[in-house]
């Protein structure tokens, strides 16, 4: 028997996910209402099964008939493992653990379902730190497959292995870790959630733009605002706060603006508005007709032949000019006769073009190149002139925070990668993408962010710089 107690978005997937399994819940909330919630949740989720056809309706009940649900703790003291998800702060967990230790049997395994705090100071509040562990799942809990097991230096080995052989039943696949400030999935998403916070908050790019940017461009389940909204702005600024204690690295200082949406009660989904809920009519595509280009930088041709396709004509006196560059592109438009045509590009994937718009183009020129863009099936990203422009800006820390992790001998490169593809849905762990980019690409696109903005945490990691100049153009793999 499994005890659940918070049941949010997080718990009451969580209680599902054990139901579905076979095994009985009881379900813990504080009050009625919470509680009532709670039943909310559970009821829509797998009314949401019913309706794709997933579970007949004779599931479903039997489902929610092994949920019990219930205001007191002292219920849960037969159950033979008690899992919390209640809010990310400290105190409560420590409260909530300790009340757990006085009612439950002397057997029951205590697992917390915390995002980036310290298993080991929660367990440290119990008489029972050898059965307490770390079992951090995904939103939506019923269906994204990763779980991460986080052991502490005290947890008994038999508890680690139950907890891992129990994950397996539940349909899930474990990846099993040490007890590190936001474990693997967190502590290489979050950094970059936070960081597109920045991005648009210094007005680089616009909010449905990254998301597009990222979710077309590289193949991402959501674009960094939806996934925000998913998460809850509330948790995302908690974590962000629980990291930067610990490293004290400034790109994990929470974002401002998250800051500001969490203070002005805007959580994103759970609230109905966070970075998204005050949508207006989606912006008509850019259409123009009769603009001249010219293209110049490497590889110029397919967007040539494209763009010649597409019916519009080149000119070595363009009404615009598109220039391919992995150098600021202001440097080029300064050698310009008529440096407000210039605007930079870089294609992302199949489907993404970031247009990047200096201090002097005009803004005749960014419409129509963002025009010329969509006339070839491309979504336009317009963006300001910065190292990386968004995606690269955003992808490549990331690949180097994974490396990092890696060389720090915290997980295996499969785990990574198995973390990030079944935590997030992502297409590739970031092993697979530093790959199929190109080692030599990243490091050299690292290199151009680290100059531009001095930030340590940019620089190559060593062990990234060391293969890219022994020639290798992939990890080694035992
Ligand atoms: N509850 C239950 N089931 C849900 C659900 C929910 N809230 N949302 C979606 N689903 C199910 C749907 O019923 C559907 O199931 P079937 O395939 O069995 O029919 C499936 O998920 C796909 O849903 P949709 O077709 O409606 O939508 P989609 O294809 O756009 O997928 C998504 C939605 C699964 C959320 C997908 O966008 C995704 O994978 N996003 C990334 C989510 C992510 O990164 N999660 C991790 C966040 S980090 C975290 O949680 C850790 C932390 O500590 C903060």
């Amino acid at each position: 028997m499994v005890g659940v107690v918070g049941l949010g978005t997080m718990g009451a997937g969580i209680a599902e996910v054990f139901a579905r399994a076979g095994l009985r819940v009881i379900g813990v909330e504080a009050d009625p209402e919470a509680l009532a919630r709670g039943r909310g949740h559970l009821e829509r989720s797998t009314g949401r099964a019913v309706d794709r056809g997933k579970l007949t309706g004779g599931e479903r009940d039997e489902i929610l008939g092994r949920i019990t649900l219930t205001t007191s703790r002292d219920d849960l003291r037969d159950a033979d493992l008690v899992v919390e998800a209640i809010p990310e702060i400290l105190d409560y967990k420590v409260s909530l653990l300790e009340d757990l230790d006085r009612i439950c049997k002397p057997e029951t395994v205590l697992a917390t379902n915390t995002s980036s705090l310290s298993v080991t100071a929660v367990a440290a509040a119990t008489g029972r730190p050898g059965r307490v562990i770390g079992l951090h799942f995904f939103n939506p809990a019923p269906v994204m497959r990763l779980v991460e097991v986080v052991g502490t230096v005290v947890t008994e080995p038999s508890v680690v292995a139950g907890i891992t052989e129990l994950s397996v039943r539940l349909g899930k696949t474990p990846v099993t870790v040490g007890d590190r400030a936001g474990f693997v999935v967190n502590r290489l998403l979050l950094p970059y959630l936070n960081q597109a916070a920045v991005l648009l908050d210094l007005g680089l790019a616009g909010r449905d733009e990254i998301d597009a940017a990222m979710r077309l461009g590289v193949g991402l389940p959501m674009g960094p605002f939806a996934l925000l909204d998913l998460i809850g702005l509330d948790t995302a600024y908690e974590i962000m706060g629980v990291l930067f204690d610990e490293t004290r690295d400034r790109r994990h200082a929470p974002a401002p603006v998250l800051r500001e949406l969490v203070t002005a009660g805007l959580l994103g989904r759970k609230t109905g508005r966070g970075f998204h809920g005050d949508e207006t009519a989606p912006r008509e595509p850019e259409q123009v007709a009769g603009v001249t280009f010219g293209v110049a930088g490497d590889d110029p041709s397919s967007i040539a032949e494209a763009l010649t396709k597409a019916g519009f004509a080149g000119s070595d006196d363009p009404d615009v000019l598109l220039r391919f560059s992995d150098r600021p592109v202001v440097e080029h438009a300064v050698r310009l006769r008529r440096p407000s045509s210039l605007v930079g590009v870089h294609l992302v994937g199949d489907r993404v073009a970031e247009l990047a718009a200096t201090v002097l183009t005009s803004p005749e020129a960014a419409r129509a190149a963002a025009g010329l863009m969509t006339a070839i099936g491309r979504t336009p990203v317009p963006c300001k002139d910065r190292a990386g422009f968004v995606v690269d800006a955003l992808l490549y820390p990331y690949l180097n925070d994974a490396v990092r992790m890696y060389d720090s001998g915290y997980a295996s490169i499969a785990d990574i990668d198995a973390a990030m593809r079944l935590g997030c849905g992502y297409p590739a762990g970031p092993f697979e993408m530093l790959e199929s980019l190109g080692l030599a690409r990243v490091r050299d696109g690292l290199r151009a962010l680290y100059a531009e903005h001095r930030e340590p945490a940019y620089a190559p990691a060593p062990l990234l710089d060391h293969l890219v100049t022994a020639g290798m153009t992939a990890l080694p793999r035992p």
